[in-house]
């Protein structure tokens, strides 16, 4: 059995407070995309195993596919077990979420290759309880979530244009990225009052790429660009090729723009490497409204 596991973008993450948890009070927008990883599940008499085709990704239980499959043996106290082979496309710690993707596909697809018949509620316990995104990609199609970014809701979406994906090369760690949030003075947070999410998803139904725009926000994009300024120069050069908006996705290091289409996109995607060397890893890519099969 082999699933997809599809990349996100947030186009709006807005931090509303920190929780007695330690975790912050999230109101975030994320969109599937239709770029990702390929998760292949074999059945095993006993034991989980993860090959993996980027030597940089531990195989143990520090990764969160591996978590995913054995908290699902657990919960189910099957003895059965499983080969999980994962072909990495996605960066690693770049807020495209990959991570909890490939837990996502895993738990869908373990629940299908030991014909559990899961509950859909029981899943999503399951998966709130190994991260904060696992419960978005569990839903397919693009959400407007909140608490620590569990809480899905649906929205809809009929976003056509391209998406420039440009990852600097480097990784950024959401711990890092929240922390630094939390330790910025107050009036270094913004710019201004963040725009209402309710304009977003009005443009967002309605196709609006010039809305969508105007409406992107990210709580921890500053931080990280005081940073790594770079991240602000690549969103400038995106706009300068005809980006009508970018944006970086979740706690980074990727930054996204968005395009009327994909010629205009694939054009900026090779002057962003020229102009910022061979470090940049670039896709371009689109909303995917539905989990394919
Ligand atoms: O839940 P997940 O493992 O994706 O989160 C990674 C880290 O990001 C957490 O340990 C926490 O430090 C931070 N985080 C947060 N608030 C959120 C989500 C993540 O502080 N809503």
């Amino acid at each position: 059995m082999t699933i997809f596991s599809p990349a996100k973008i947030n186009l709006y993450l807005r931090i509303v407070g920190k929780r007695p948890d330690g975790y912050h009070e999230l109101e975030t927008v994320m969109l599937p995309l239709d770029f990702g990883d390929q998760i292949a599940l074999q059945s095993r008499k006993t034991g989980i195993t993860l090959a993996c085709d980027d030597p940089r990704l531990p195989t143990d239980d520090s990764n969160l596919a591996v978590r995913a499959a054995k908290v699902m043996a657990e919960a189910f106290g099957t003895d059965r077990g499983a080969k999980i082979g994962l072909k990495k496309r996605t960066p690693l710690a770049a807020g495209l979420g990959g991570g909890s993707s490939n837990a996502a596909a895993t738990l869908l697809g373990l629940d299908r290759l030991w014909k559990l018949n899961t509950p859909s509620e029981k899943l999503h316990t399951l998966a709130a309880s190994l991260g904060s995104d696992i419960n978005f990609f569990m839903a397919g199609g693009a959400a407007l979530c909140r608490g620590r970014g569990e809480k899905i809701e649906p929205v809809p979406c009929k976003l056509s244009g391209a998406i420039l994906l440009v990852n600097p090369g480097f990784g950024i760690s959401t711990k890092w990225a929240y922390e630094s949030w939390a330790k910025a003075a107050p009036e270094s947070r913004l710019t201004g009052p963040p725009p209402e999410v309710s304009l977003l998803l009005r443009a967002l139904a309605e196709d609006d790429l010039t809305g969508v725009s105007r409406c992107l926000f990210n709580s921890l994009e500053a931080p990280s660009i005081r940073k790594f300024p770079v991240l602000e120069l690549i969103k400038r050069a995106m706009r300068d090729d005809g980006a009508v908006g970018a944006l970086m996705s979740g706690s980074g290091a990727t930054v996204f723009g968005l395009f009327p289409d994909a010629k205009l996109a694939k054009t900026s995607a090779r002057k962003v490497r020229e102009q910022f060397g061979p470090s940049m890893w670039t896709q371009v890519t689109q909303f995917a409204p539905a989990r394919p099969a």
